[in-house]
């Protein structure tokens, strides 16, 4: 019998229209009642604003000059301008058209037009609660009645004066963000990184779901490439073993309680996601030596790993993973041939957190956990 040569000709379904396991989730999104890390604290000063999308929606994130940041829907209540054209003007930002200006719950709180014999309009944006911790600007993008109860990743080893060395890095890849969790704690891949060796011989060990977290463990040979195996002191750390856990809606891993990182992804879109990779170290030691590197040069150090070892092994994955994201849209009616359980268990948490938070818009009863949809968050009172 001859085989089907498969390639669609229409592109994938969207979430409602169904699927089989994989093609659900590739059309999720991530439950917005969460907090998203959109930007690094550093990179927006005062006076300043910046454009964040969180899965197609568009927050205009502002310094005040006091220094407190806010976000708002990105949307004048006006003409409908991108907020972020304009500018920071004291604790407000104003529209670069007419110069409405909003105050950081989104209220339009001057005019500096006349107002033809009417009196000054109640009219506000949806706005967005926002914290700062591990040098990153956090964003709660769902109901903000529900945000002082949702916790921020706990990493105690990235605070006080002992916290680990951490340069965190940032990207923005074309692919969905289920790829990009599948890609990070699925280490069946070891062939393309091949070059780097950060992981090899990898055999899994324990793949269970608790509550909304997949554990991932893998025996595995890790940190064992040319260069970066010598940074390792690999007689004092445990090597040979790293535990994973997609920890909805982050990612993170540990070996032996020596090399960590957190992965936070931010969905754009279908197609494309922002994620912030913080890798942490305990020491390294100075090559050919047991000798620790000092704590003051650890930073030094993770700057050169970022740029010759971290970020080109990344990119191999970017590669990967778009490369996938393509493969996808073309062939998105072909049959699974999926090998790895976790890949499966980790789909099947972030589409069942998807219909949840689904179904909780449509219970008349959870009507308050609804996310303000753009049309109907400008509120005239
Ligand atoms: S469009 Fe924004 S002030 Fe007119
Ligand atoms: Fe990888």
């Amino acid at each position: 019998m001859a085989l089907r040569y498969d390639t669609a000709t229409t592109p994938p379904p969207s979430f409602a229209e169904g699927g089989n396991m994989r093609q659900k989730v590739r059309a999720t999104g991530l439950d917005p009642n969460y907090w998203y890390a959109v930007e690094f604290a550093h990179r927006i000063q005062p006076g300043q604003v910046l454009e964040v999308v969180f899965w197609k929606r568009s927050i205009a994130l502002f310094r005040a000059s006091n220094g407190e940041l806010h976000a708002i829907e990105n949307r004048c209540a006006h003409r409908q301008l991108k907020l972020t054209l304009g500018s920071v003007e004291g604790c407000r930002l104003v529209c670069l058209y007419h110069g409405w200006s909003y105050d950081g719950e989104g209220r339009v709180a001057a005019i500096p037009h006349p107002l033809f014999g009417k009196t000054m309009p109640e009219l506000r944006v949806a706005s967005f609660p926002v914290r700062v911790r591990y040098g990153l600007v956090w964003l709660f993008p769902g109901d903000p009645a529900l945000a002082e109860g949702r916790a921020l990743p706990e990493i105690p080893e990235l605070e006080g004066p002992g916290r680990w060395a951490c340069r965190p890095l940032s990207f923005t890849w074309s692919a969905h963000h289920s790829m990009i969790i599948d890609n990070v704690s699925d280490f069946t891949h070891a062939h393309l990184h091949r070059k780097y060796r950060p992981f090899g011989d990898a055999r899994l060990l324990r793949c269970e779901t608790v509550g909304d977290n997949v554990h991932v463990s893998y025996d595995t040979e890790v940190g064992r490439g040319r260069i970066s195996g010598l940074f390792v002191d690999h007689r004092r750390i445990d090597t040979n073993h790293m535990e994973l856990c997609y920890q909805y809606p982050y990612q993170w891993s540990n070996t032996d309680d020596a090399i960590k990182h957190w992965l936070f992804v931010l969905p754009i879109d279908e197609h494309r996601t922002r994620m912030f990779f913080l890798f942490y170290f305990k020491s390294f030691q100075i090559p050919f030596t047991r000798i620790p590197i000092p704590r003051g040069a650890m930073d030094w150090v993770l700057r050169i790993a970022n740029r010759w070892l971290i970020a080109p092994l990344l990119d191999q994955d970017r590669s990967a993973v778009e490369a996938e994201q393509n493969a996808y849209a073309q062939h998105w009616t072909a049959p699974i041939a999926e090998l790895n359980p976790a890949v499966r268990a980790f789909q099947e948490v972030t589409v069942r957190k998807w219909q949840a938070y689904l179904d909780s818009l449509d219970a008349p009863s959870d009507a308050a956990r609804r996310v303000p949809s753009p049309s109907a968050s400008s509120q005239a009172k």
